[in-house]
């Protein structure tokens, strides 16, 4: 049975372990493993500074009782800036293709809604990053722009496409 709620202190272990694993299962996040250095009071502070805040939230899923995928909304508490939210998601490898990632995007999404605050959705995916593209593309995300050289993997420099929604 998988478990989808906003991440607390008791959750920061498990973070840690995760993040380390996730980072270097693919080539799409920001960090690699072994550059994820945050400590257990770190995760606990994140998570804490999300749920307090209106606009921005931390999920985690558990399947059968293994953390297998986080998503978090980060935004600004500035007034010019605080309608939108940045996001950001992972799913361990395992389990990619099973609609986790859809599950807790649509999460997000009904939150945004919920929260009155969010007005507009952004993420910043690596353009060779195509499933995942065309997963925010089928949720209703659309094409606003290209960031290039924005990614170094590998030797190789590569874009990013920036993608929004707009919370009505
Ligand atoms: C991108 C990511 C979050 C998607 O999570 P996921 O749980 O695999 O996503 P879903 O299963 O909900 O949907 C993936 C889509 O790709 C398709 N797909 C098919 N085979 C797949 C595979 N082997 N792996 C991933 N997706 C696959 C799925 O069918 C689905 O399309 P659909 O909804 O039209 O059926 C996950 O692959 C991931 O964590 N990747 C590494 C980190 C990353 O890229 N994060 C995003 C940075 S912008």
């Amino acid at each position: 049975m998988i478990i989808i709620r906003e991440a607390s202190e008791k959750d920061a272990h498990n973070a840690i372990i995760y993040s380390k694993i996730v980072g270097d299962e693919s080539d799409n996040l920001s960090f690699s493993g072994d550059e994820f250095n945050k400590t257990i009071e770190d995760e606990i502070k994140i998570f804490h500074d999300h749920a307090v805040a209106k606009n921005e939230i931390f999920l985690v899923a558990y399947l059968d009782g293994k953390l297998v995928s986080m998503a978090d909304i980060s935004s600004s508490r500035k007034k010019r800036r605080q309608h939108v939210g940045e996001f950001g998601i992972s799913v361990m490898k395992a389990y990619w293709g099973l609609g986790i990632g859809r599950i807790m995007i649509e999460t997000m999404i009904t939150f945004c809604r919920e929260s009155g605050i969010i007005k507009k959705l952004n993420l910043v995916a690596n353009a060779k990053n195509t499933s995942a593209i065309r997963l925010y593309k089928s949720l209703g995300f659309k094409h606003e722009g290209t960031l290039i050289k924005d990614f170094y993997v590998n030797g190789e420099f590569l874009d990013s496409v920036c993608m929004g929604m707009i919370i009505d």
